[in-house]
Order: structure tokens, then C-alpha cells, then sequence
């Protein structure tokens, strides 16, 4: 379901010297001796009752109401996001939403932009609104704050008890303010598993139940993530392409290569880059180590970001994510200026090949991977790799893959600037 290919222009990757390094993390992951390491084996033990329960809350989200607004910020939010933007058409919320009988979906809660909320709420006048809150913590400021709005709005227009049904809540089984509320109020909720932290979790009901309500199919996302447990489980790097990339990245790094660019040439992967931005910045980013995730969308931004990918300095990698199947092709039989490049499709995959032959000229690494068509169960398969892939480069550089020390230091000031005398 997925391929790798790489164009270094220095050495090649000595894989066997990295082997016993890689057996050693191999273990460690698999025996889950660091904590929140759940995520290693969900796809495998979720249970089905709580899948049959996310179906149903979504079914019921769909007769409710014709506008969702999903609340999160970070992991509650990005992956959902990246799905949706990945499976559903563009015009998803303009049109489709309503002509197939599902909610059109609104995120928020990831910002604290003014404007948006107030139109927010002057478009949700004319629908009728479900809301769906997403904090593992349950205590993460934006959210929290933007949760308190919706609620005002939701119990102004509903009032307190009909609200309390509209109102889905996905949170700790116990810890913070948003579990104790749902407990209070009677919301539905569901539990982020304990094991997991928030950037690992678009498998579990934070990202399951939005995605459900879009219509998409949660049962093959998770099957999708299953086939690729056990297709990246193989201990011999040689063997399994998920170790490479993370043996690639790595490689990189220890050649001054510090910044790793995504660059997709389909535009409904462009939300999956914003997820392994996070992915890769908060797991890896810390202790002065660490390759910086960047993302461009081709080919736009090669005419903004092509001359620096061309001449600028030396110190990235391009990562480009392909698909191999598109299901809707557009002809280019009638365009004189595609010349042999019958399809759009066609002429995509020319400006990558023609980019990182120029790029390669320069010196530039690209690690290529391509996905084998857009669809809930190849989703799931790229979660999984891109997880997996991340732990083991953050081992090989030597710092702990699931906390984020990091983004405490502007909260601590954040509270203590907004802290009533
Ligand atoms: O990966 C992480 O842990 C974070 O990015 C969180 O997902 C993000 O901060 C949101 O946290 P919470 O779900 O507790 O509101």
C-alpha cells in the first residue's frame, strides 16, 4: 500500500550499521516500555462495541443536525481534519454536505482569531448545530475557551436541556474540567485511552467519531492500520520500508540536513502535512536536536518556495508524498501546451519528476513515498507507517518520542498573564 524511493547525492545509507540499533528500538517499541505507547497495538484491540458505539453517536450527529462544529486544538483536531480534507471532495461543506444528507463540519478551537468566531456564529443561525469537544486534558485554553462560547450559544438557543443532548464530549475517563462538566451535564462522551497521547490518537474516538459523521469508513480506516501493524513489523530494516524512512530521516540529520519539506502534489494531502508537521515537531524537536518539519503544496509553491528549494542553502531534504491512483482523472487530450501528458494526473507527476531532477542536480536528498490510491483504509495504513516511522527516528536521535516539555514554558506565562489579582 506503500512505497518508498530515495535519491540521496552523497554516500549511500550503510543499513547494516544501523541494524542492531534498530533491533534494539524494535524491541523496545514492541514490548511498550515507554509510556503512551497504546497506539503501538489499537488498531488491533480496539473493541468493536466501542467502534458500533461511535457509528451510532455519528448516525446520530447526522439526524440532529446539519452543521457539526468540532472543538480541539493540536492532536484533537489535526488528524480529523487531515481525513476529512483527504477523503471528502473541496467542496465538501459548500455543497455536498447537505446534497448527502451529513452535517457540513466547522473546526474550531485550534485559534483565537475574533473574526472567525463571530461569523462562526452568525453562519450557524441558519443550521441546526450539533457540537462535539475534544481535550484529553480537558483543561487546554482554546478549546476550553471556545467551548464556553458554543455552549453560551448553544443554551441561549436550545436551552439547557436540549443542549445538553446536542453536545459530544471526548475527554479523560476521569481528569479535568471538561469531564467533570460532561459527567454534570449528562453529554455523551467517549474516553481518550490513557495510553495514548494526543498527537497518536486520530485512531481512537477523537479522531473516529468526526470522521464517522463525514461519512467516511472508520471499520476500513482501522483495517487499513491493522495491515500495516503487521506490515511494519518486521525487525530486519532491509525488510521494512517504515524503519528506513525513519533511518533516512536520521541519516539526514547527522549530514546537517535539519529541515525535512513535505511536499504533496495532490491537494487533498495538504492537511496530512499540517498533522506530520505536529507529528514530527513536538516528538522529535527537542533538546537543541531534531529535523524541523516543513510542508509546501505543489505545484503552487514552487513559484513561491522554487527558488529556494533550487538555490537556497543546503541544509533540508525533500520528502514528497505521491498517490498512485487517482479515481477522478482530468483529460488533457485538447490542451496543446500538455503535450504528451494526457491527463492532468499525468502532468502532476512530470512537474515532480521534472522538480526533483533539478533538485537533485543541486544536491538536494528527496525521499519519495507514495500511497497507492486516497481511500479510509490507505489513511489508516499512513497514520500507522508515519507513527511508527517517528518513534524510531526519535530514538535514533536520541530523545523521547511522546512528551513535549517544550510547549509548557508559554503556558505557565499564558496563565500567569491572565491570572486575576
Ligand atoms: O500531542 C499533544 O499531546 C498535543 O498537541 C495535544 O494534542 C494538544 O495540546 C491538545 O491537548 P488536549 O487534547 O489536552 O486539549
Amino acid at each position: 500500500m506503500m512505497k518508498l524511493d530515495y535519491w540521496l547525492t552523497a554516500d549511500s545509507v550503510p543499513w547494516q550499521q544501523y541494524q542492531p540499533e534498530i533491533s534494539e528500538i524494535h524491541n523496545k517499541l514492541h514490548r511498550q516500555e515507554d509510556a503512551y505507547t497504546g497506539w503501538m497495538d489499537w488498531p488491533l484491540r480496539i473493541e468493536q462495541s466501542l467502534v458500533q458505539d461511535i457509528l451510532t453517536a455519528a448516525e446520530e450527529i447526522r439526524n440532529k443536525c446539519t452543521a457539526l462544529v468540532v472543538i480541539g486544538i493540536g492532536g484533537s483536531y489535526l488528524g480529523a481534519k487531515a481525513c476529512i480534507e483527504l477523503l471528502q471532495s473541496p467542496f465538501y461543506n459548500e455543497y455536498y454536505a447537505g446534497k448527502q444528507k451529513r452535517p457540513r463540519i466547522y473546526f474550531a478551537g485550534h485559534h483565537l482569531s475574533s473574526i472567525f468566531y463571530e461569523e462562526l456564529l452568525d453562519r450557524l443561525d441558519s443550521e441546526e448545530v450539533c457540537v462535539c469537544v475534544i481535550s484529553k486534558s480537558g483543561t487546554t485554553l482554546e478549546p476550553s475557551i471556545v467551548f464556553d462560547l458554543m455552549r453560551s450559544y448553544m443554551r441561549e438557543r436550545y436551552g439547557v436541556k436540549e443542549a445538553a443532548k446536542r453536545i459530544y464530549a471526548i475527554t479523560d475517563a476521569q481528569k479535568g474540567t471538561l469531564r467533570s462538566e460532561a459527567d454534570a451535564q449528562g453529554y455523551k462522551t467517549f474516553v481518550v485511552p490513557d495510553d495514548i497521547g494526543g498527537r497518536y490518537s486520530v485512531l481512537t474516538p477523537v479522531g473516529l467519531l468526526p470522521i464517522a459523521v463525514a461519512g467516511i469508513d472508520i471499520v476500513s480506516m482501522l483495517e487499513g492500520a491493522a495491515q500495516a501493524a503487521a506490515a511494519y513489523d518486521n525487525a530486519d530494516i532491509t525488510q521494512n520500508i517504515c524503519y528506513q524512512y525513519g533511518v533516512l530521516r536520521h541519516h539526514l540529520q547527522e549530514q546537517g540536513r535539519v529541515i525535512e519539506i513535505f511536499e504533496v502534489y495532490e491537494g487533498r494531502l495538504r492537511y496530512f502535512t499540517e498533522w506530520l508537521k505536529q507529528l514530527f515537531g513536538e516528538s522529535e524537536c527537542k533538546d537543541g536536536k531534531g529535523v524541523i518539519p516543513m510542508s509546501l503544496q505543489m505545484s503552487t509553491d514552487l513559484h513561491s518556495m522554487g527558488q529556494f528549494l533550487q538555490d537556497g542553502r543546503q541544509i533540508f531534504f525533500e520528502t514528497v508524498l505521491t498517490v498512485e491512483h487517482i479515481r477522478k482523472d482530468v483529460s488533457l487530450e485538447h490542451c496543446s501546451m500538455a503535450g504528451k501528458a494526457a491527463s492532468m494526473h499525468m502532468l502532476n507527476q512530470i512537474v515532480e519528476e521534472s522538480a526533483r531532477k533539478a533538485h537533485l542536480e543541486n544536491g538536494t536528498p528527496n525521499i519519495r513515498l507514495t500511497v497507492s490510491e486516497l481511500s479510509a483504509r490507505a489513511f489508516g495504513h499512513m497514520v500507522y507507517f508515519f507513527e511508527k516511522a517517528c518513534a524510531v527516528s526519535c530514538y535514533l536521535t536520541g530523545v523521547q518520542p511522546f512528551d513535549q516539555p517544550g510547549v509548557e514554558a508559554y503556558k505557565r506565562n499564558i496563565k500567569a498573564a491572565i491570572k486575576e489579582d
